[in-house]
């Protein structure tokens, strides 16, 4: 939540500050600011809402100050307005800083400031940070090439809570001090300039080679250099990566949005998420791993621990663990996992799912794991990412940059690594050989299957333009169905702003069945063919109390009369949420699209959620 975004080098900063706030817009946008080093002082603009309203504000095109910091804005304290937008400036407007994250100690320590007289404009906990800075600055007697850099640090040394931080003086005109705790931040190294961000795809289109800073790590740059330091100010020497991603990809590339492309990227991302470790005829690889079979035998449990979306691909995923590699699976939200003393001993395997690998609830999940002796494994999308760097295990899913918010190529993505996951396991522990060999033959068909997927989008679009004005929309699945059912209807809800709910169709007649009028619509989606006959049975009893039915299926449904049905290909009922997500994938998107709103940028929502 919120974006940072800095730059110092021998370029006007104002216009790749807004380059990168647009890129990094995804993850707040509640209002945007900027400061840069003028000649003789910090000049600081900010405004209420888009970036685009940032670039319109007064001024903007006056600035020539070659180092700057920039912020877009996912509001926690205080309401969105210009005010309280950053960057924040000190009462004597020496420093200025960016901020993404949340201090949890703020009220004291605004009291505490206030008792030295400093004074607030904002209602936000940031702007204590260039106060704090102040006041250490000053209480700072010791003159040297580090004073600035300490008077950072020792007011970190008050915070609580989680931050990326970036901090600019006009007392000190060629330097920027950056530091992060439980907070995403990464430096990108040019030639005789330096960049800063909250992500990666931000600014790849400057550089290739990333510092990534750990928790409570500080760095001082300047235009030429870069050093980096722990928290007690002793150096520490750091290796570059280098980033191989297509900066393109961090592009609409034609499309309308980016959701739109990135569900029609599906085809390649899983394609390249199951080459990396399922190479044909011989065993799957996963070298990042060394689990022997005496360790898998010995395991009691598995959690698969994840938020939102992520969550909906480990319930995919929990049968296919307990079927194929005969161990028992549960799957827990992360925010409800770290705060409820879960059993987890070393006979426990933890795997955490997250997207971005930033999620702060995901985070703290693991390294609660951790603490209890759990082996922990991170799927992420992310390379480098916070999760990546806790967990004792990482794979990576393939998806490329992932920009709208709503999480579309990701999902399917950890659906087919956990597949692979899946597969590893079970070769390991030699369980259930014909199975395994017939996941393998499924997953290696889905890039295909999912281009003929895809080919629904013209019928999806006609029923979605006949039900966008609904209020409430209801989704119905059994097994694996409900799972993507789950997702489908977090999906609508997420960025159409119809209320929507997910059932397991058994259920409906234990309460929701109450909710069927006539009229409302009913999404159900139909792929395992065991359930076939029961998940008709619930669907005619919503038809006789009055509803529309959106029916996704693979299976032969003749005789039996929807008001539109998807026909999607067959698959391994363990990964079919991989094809039946994608027309509902669809759906809430042309429903957004039918709305006029816009779908990479939902409402209140942020791309990664750095906060608890
Ligand atoms: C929904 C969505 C969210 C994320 C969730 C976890 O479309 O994207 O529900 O799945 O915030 O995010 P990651 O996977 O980055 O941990």
């Amino acid at each position: 939540m919120c974006g940072i975004v800095g730059y110092i080098g021998n370029k006007k900063a104002e216009p790749i500050l807004i380059n990168g706030l647009y890129k990094l817009e995804y993850r707040g946008y509640d209002s945007a600011g900027i400061a840069t080093i003028e000649k003789d002082a910090i000049k600081n603009i900010k405004n209420k809402g888009r970036v685009s309203d940032l670039e319109k504000t007064d001024g903007i095109e006056n600035l020539e100050g070659t180092i700057g910091i920039a912020h877009t804005r996912w509001a926690t304290h205080g309401k969105p307005s210009s005010i309280n937008s950053h960057p924040h400036l000190d009462n004597s407007k020496h420093f200025a800083v960016v901020h993404n994250g949340i201090i949890e100690n703020y009220a004291d320590l605004k009291a505490f400031l206030e008792k030295q007289n400093y004074t607030f404009l904002s209602d936000t906990d940031t702007e204590i940070i260039p106060n704090l800075i102040h006041y250490n600055f000053v209480q700072d007697k010791k003159d040297d090439n580090f004073k600035f850099l300490r008077a950072v640090k020792n007011a970190c040394y008050m915070l609580k809570g989680s931050y990326a931080i970036e901090v600019i003086s006009d007392y000190f005109k060629d330097e920027m001090i950056v530091v992060r705790k439980d907070s995403p931040l990464v430096i990108g190294k040019g030639i005789n300039e330096n960049y800063i961000s909250s992500d990666i795809p931000a600014i790849l289109s400057y550089t290739k080679d990333f510092y990534l800073l750990n928790d409570n790590e500080f760095a001082k740059l300047t235009r030429e250099n870069i050093e980096f330091f722990d928290e007690n100010l002793v150096k520490l020497e750091k290796a570059p990566i280098n980033i191989s991603w297509n900066p393109l990809a961090a592009e609409k590339d034609g499309y309308e949005d980016f959701m739109l492309k990135e569900i029609y990227e599906q085809p390649r991302a899983i394609r390249e998420t199951i080459w990396a470790h399922l190479p044909e005829i011989s065993k799957c690889q996963m070298d990042e791993l060394n689990f022997s079979k005496e360790y898998l035998e010995g395991l009691e449990k598995i959690y698969l621990v994840a938020c939102g979306t992520a969550m909906h691909a480990c319930l995919v995923a929990k049968n296919m663990l307990e079927n194929i590699c005969e161990i028992p699976a549960e799957v827990d939200v992360a925010s409800e996992f770290r705060y409820r003393n879960p059993l987890i001993n070393s006979k426990t395997l933890c795997i955490f799912v997250s997207q971005s690998g930033e999620t702060a609830d995901t985070i703290a999940a693991l390294k609660l794991s951790k603490s209890k002796g759990a082996k922990t494994v991170a799927i992420s999308n992310v390379s480098g990412s916070s999760i990546t760097r806790e967990a004792d295990y990482t794979i990576y899913t393939h998806a490329g940059p992932e920009i709208a918010v709503a999480s579309t190529k990701a999902y399917t993505s950890q659906i087919a690594l956990l597949a692979v996951l899946t597969i590893y396991f079970a070769e390991i522990l030699e369980r259930n050989p014909v199975q395994v060999s017939n996941l393998k033959e499924e997953l290696y068909c889905l890039p295909e299957k999912i281009t003929d997927t895809l080919k629904c989008s013209n019928r999806v679009k006609s029923f979605a333009q006949k039900v966008y004005k609904e209020k409430d929309i209801f989704f119905l699945g059994r097994g694996v169905d409900y799972a993507a059912s789950l997702e489908g209807s977090l999906k609508l809800k997420e960025i159409s702003y119809i209320h929507s709910e997910a059932y397991a169709s058994g259920e409906l007649k234990h309460g929701p069945i109450a909710l069927i009028e006539d009229g409302v619509t009913v999404v159900s989606v139909i792929t395992t063919p065991s359930l076939v006959g029961k998940s008709i049975s619930n669907i005619q009893e919503v038809i006789t109390r009055g509803a529309k039915t959106f029916i996704i299926t693979n299976q032969d449904l003749e005789g039996h009369t929807f008001d539109e049905v998807i026909s999607i290909p067959k698959t391994s009922s363990y990964v079919s949420p991989i094809l039946s997500i994608i027309p509902l994938q669809l759906f809430a998107y042309y429903i957004s699209k039918e709305k006029g709103l816009d779908v990479d940028k939902p409402r209140n929502l942020a791309k990664s959620v750095t906060v608890e």
